[in-house]
C-alpha cells in the first residue's frame, strides 16, 4: 500500500496542522484524538505527530517514557537530517511522534555577549518558514498522515508549521476571547499558506449553556465549522491516562468525535484521492 503512494504537488503526505493563538482551546487534545481515531477507527496505518509546542503536552500524551532528555524537534530544526534520531513510537500502536520540550524556548541569556547574535535567540523564534516542511520531506515516505500540534502563539515555528500544512484545523472553544481571536487567526493562515483548506472545530462545548450556543452560531456564520466537540471529561481523562481516547465512553459522547474525524478526513484528503491509504480510510469511515 505505502509503496504506491501518489500524492499531489510536493509529494508530502496529508499534513494537518492544529493551530490557534488562543491558549487552552483543545489544540493538543484534538491532535491526539485525531491521531488515535484515524489509526484505530479508520485503519490509517502510519501516523506521525509532530509537537511544535515547547510545553510538550502532545509529546507527554503520546510518549511511553519521560521526554525530558530525548532528541526533539529543536534538533530537527537546527538540522533536518537529525529527524532520523527524533522519531519515537508512541504508546499507541501505529502512531509515532517527534517530541518538543522547553529547549525550543530556552531562556535568553541576561547578558548577550557582543557577536553572539542569533545564537542566543531560542529556536522557536528563529525557525525559518520552510523548516518544518524540510523535516517532513525527510519522512514523507514513512507516513500516511502527519499531524502537527502548535503552541498558543504565532511564533516562527507555528508559522513554519502552517506553511507546511495541506490542511489547517483551528480548534476554538465557545468563549468570548477565543471567538474574538478567530478573524486574525484565519487571516494569518491565509497569508502564510493562501490555498490551504481551513476548517474550524468547536471544542469543550457545554450545549446546556445558551451563551456558548450563541458563540457557536457566530462561529458557524463566519467559518467553515466541521465539528462540535462537547465538554467531555472522559476524553481528557483518557488522554492523561494514556488510554485510547474513546475507551469507556458512551456512544452519544463518542458520536461528535467520530463525526468530526470523519468530516476532517473528507476535507483534508480531498486532493489525495489517488492515495491508497486515504482511499482505504475513507471507505472505512464511510462504512
Ligand atoms: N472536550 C473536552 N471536554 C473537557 N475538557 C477538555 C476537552 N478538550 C480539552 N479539554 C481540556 O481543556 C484543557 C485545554 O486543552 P488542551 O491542552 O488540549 O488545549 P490547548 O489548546 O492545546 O492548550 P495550549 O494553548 O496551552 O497548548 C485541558 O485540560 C484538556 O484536558
Ligand atoms: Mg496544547
Amino acid at each position: 500500500m505505502a509503496d504506491e503512494v501518489r500524492v499531489p504537488d510536493t509529494g508530502i503526505p496529508p499534513t494537518i496542522v492544529f493551530c490557534n493563538h488562543k491558549g487552552g482551546v483543545a489544540k493538543t487534545t484534538t491532535t491526539v484524538m485525531v491521531a488515535e481515531v484515524f489509526s484505530r477507527e479508520f485503519n490509517i496505518p502510519r501516523i506521525l505527530v509532530i509537537d511544535c509546542d515547547s510545553q510538550g503536552n502532545a509529546s507527554e500524551s503520546l510518549s511511553p517514557e519521560d521526554i525530558t532528555n530525548i532528541p526533539t524537534i529543536e534538533s530537527c530544526i537546527s538540522d533536518p537530517d537529525h529527524v532520523r534520531y527524533c522519531v519515537y513510537p508512541s504508546h499507541f500502536d501505529g502512531v509515532d511522534f517527534i517530541a518538543a520540550n522547553t529547549r525550543l524556548e530556552s531562556p535568553i541569556p541576561a547578558e548577550i555577549v557582543v557577536g553572539s547574535g542569533i545564537e542566543s535567540i531560542p529556536v522557536a523564534y528563529k525557525t525559518s518558514l520552510d523548516a518544518i516542511f524540510e523535516i517532513i520531506k525527510r519522512v514523507k515516505d514513512k507516513y500516511d498522515i502527519i499531524l502537527i500540534d502548535t503552541a498558543p502563539n504565532l511564533s516562527p515555528i507555528t508559522q513554519s508549521a502552517i506553511y507546511a500544512a495541506t490542511c489547517v484545523v483551528i480548534p476554538c472553544s465557545p468563549i468570548k476571547h477565543a471567538v474574538f481571536g478567530m478573524p486574525i487567526m484565519s487571516m494569518t493562515v491565509e497569508r502564510i499558506n493562501p490555498d490551504v483548506p481551513v476548517v474550524v472545530v468547536t471544542t469543550i462545548h457545554d450545549r446546556r449553556t445558551s451563551y456558548e450556543n450563541l458563540a457557536i452560531k457566530q462561529l458557524q456564520k463566519g467559518f467553515n465549522v466541521i465539528g462540535d466537540i462537547t465538554r467531555n471529561s472522559r476524553l481528557s481523562e483518557n488522554i492523561s491516562k494514556h488510554a485510547y481516547v474513546l475507551s469507556r465512553m458512551e456512544d452519544d459522547r463518542k458520536a461528535p468525535i467520530l463525526s468530526f474525524c470523519h468530516a476532517l478526513l473528507g476535507v483534508c484528503m480531498a486532493k489525495y484521492k489517488q492515495y491508497d491509504a486515504v482511499e482505504d480510510a475513507v471507505e472505512v469511515a464511510d462504512a
